[in-house]
């Protein structure tokens, strides 16, 4: 297993590109199964999380190849209908294939999530709403078991305990769009990648309205046909640099993004003392002061503070004056990175679903062990700036969601290297 070292600290300055967001690629890779003819999927970024996405495709029969940034899927004829243990073990968002398999070919097997580091990842919202459309589901053997005689569209109230469900609601809008008749999902997610999915299946001669809202509405049509799109920039990537360029008090132009889905980071880092200056041609300059202050954030779901920008803001509000409570709404039990960062000399203890920070003077690096994706960039993060010699492992959750992180960050000034293999 690969482990980064981070030589800190480093000052960021100069400019970064921003690539297409996976989760808005991975839901619309599985939304070609809906259609037997060719999709182009532009701005496709390159990591492990779509490498698995592929493979799963290739398990299912269908004909599929990434070029550059290009994705081009020819679903034609393809006869698979399960998605194994190995690649839902691997990658959670494997479940989106539920849906579509669903809705073409009237039956779907796909192997049950199970628990992960960030918490509990039930899957509950998703079977209620394709038993909604009229699907049997059971369990057998650790997989979900799906099947129908032709789907019927449905009203259904789609929110779990910690409010909507992206996932689900990608998955249930793509089998609505070959249901007959109308489905109406009330309590929809909104968040930008939902979107995307729902812009892409219009493309395909999906007929849905009010995405973007919490109430989405479907008319179910016959049959879909390929089509091309670019997906959205990665609000997560631009969320994390933008981060990393506070927390060195650098000054970083974010190119290729778009303000509006970040606008609850540039907001806190706005109230922290952070200079963020959006520009008309998709980029956002952030420059830091030395002194940072204090702020209290809470995650929730879109347009809220993202519950995938927490560990990393997490590391920057350990580097403030003051103390900072950060609550998070969405997997109250996604803190493992409190510890590590605690190595690094910050100040952080959990209560309930809250890390109380306490801000430093300096971090100092420390040997540490990402334990998700978003933590690993987090302890990333933290080695920028901490003195001396940073060393994160198992960095293989950050190939998942992070395109050539060492390459980006190094041409931004930092030390930062790649050690191959090491634990
Ligand atoms: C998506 O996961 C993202 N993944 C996650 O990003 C992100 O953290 C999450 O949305 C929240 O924004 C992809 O898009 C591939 P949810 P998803 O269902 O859809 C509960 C990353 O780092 N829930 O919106 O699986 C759930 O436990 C990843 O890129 C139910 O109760 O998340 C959570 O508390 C990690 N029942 C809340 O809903 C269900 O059936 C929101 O989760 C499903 C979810």
């Amino acid at each position: 297993m690969d482990s980064l070292i981070v030589e800190g600290p480093a000052r960021l300055s100069g400019e970064i590109q921003i690539d297409g967001s996976k989760n808005a690629t991975l839901p619309i890779m599985a939304a070609c199964l809906l259609s037997d003819e060719k999709s182009v999927i532009r701005g496709v970024p390159s990591l492990t999380d779509v490498f698995t996405m592929i493979e799963i495709m290739r398990h299912l029969g269908v004909k599929i190849k990434l070029e550059d940034d290009v994705l081009t899927v020819v679903p034609d004829g393809y006869k698979g209908n399960e998605a194994p243990y190995n690649y839902v073990s691997t990658m959670r968002a494997s479940i989106c294939v539920l849906g579509p398999l669903l809705a073409k070919t009237g039956y779907a097997k796909v192997s049950l999530p199970g628990g992960c580091v960030i918490g509990p990842r039930p899957i509950d919202l998703h079977t209620k709403g394709i038993k909604a459309l009229g699907a049997d589901v059971k369990v057998d053997h650790g997989y979900l078991i799906a099947r129908a005689k032709g789907l019927k569209g449905a009203s259904m109230h789609l929110c779990g305990v910690y409010g909507s469900s992206v996932l689900a609601t990608a998955n249930i809008m793509m089998a609505a769009t070959l249901a007959k008749g109308r489905t109406v999902i009330e309590s929809a997610a909104c968040e930008p990648e939902v979107v995307d999915l729902a812009e892409f299946l219009i493309k395909m001669g999906a007929r849905i309205r009010g995405h973007g809202s919490h109430t989405l509405e479907i008319e179910g049509v016959k049959r879909l046909y390929g089509a091309e799109h670019h997906v959205i920039p990665d609000r997560i990537e631009a969320g994390t640099y933008m981060i990393a360029a506070s927390i060195t008090r650098g000054d970083v132009l974010i190119k290729g993004c778009e303000p509006r889905h970040i606008s609850a980071l540039i907001d806190k880092l706005s109230e922290i003392g952070v200079s963020i200056k959006s520009n008309p041609d998709a980029s956002i300059r952030v420059r830091a002061p030395r002194s940072l202050k204090a702020v209290d954030i809470t995650t929730l779901p879109y347009p809220g503070f993202p519950t995938d920008l927490q560990a990393q803001i997490t590391a920057l509000m350990s580097t403030a004056q003051g103390t900072s409570v950060i609550s998070e709404k969405i997997y109250p039990e996604r803190f493992m990175h409190l510890g590590e960062l605690n190595r690094m000399g910050a100040q952080a203890a959990l209560e309930g679903d809250s890390a109380i920070i306490k801000g430093v003077k300096s971090l100092s690096g420390a040997q540490v062990m990402a334990s998700d994706l978003r933590a690993s960039a987090a302890l990333v993060i933290g080695g920028l700036v901490a003195r001396g010699e940073t060393q994160v492992s198992r960095i293989y959750h950050l190939d998942r969601g992070y395109s050539n992180m060492e390459a980006k960050l190094s041409k931004l000034g930092a030390k930062i290297r790649r050690i191959k293999g090491k634990q």
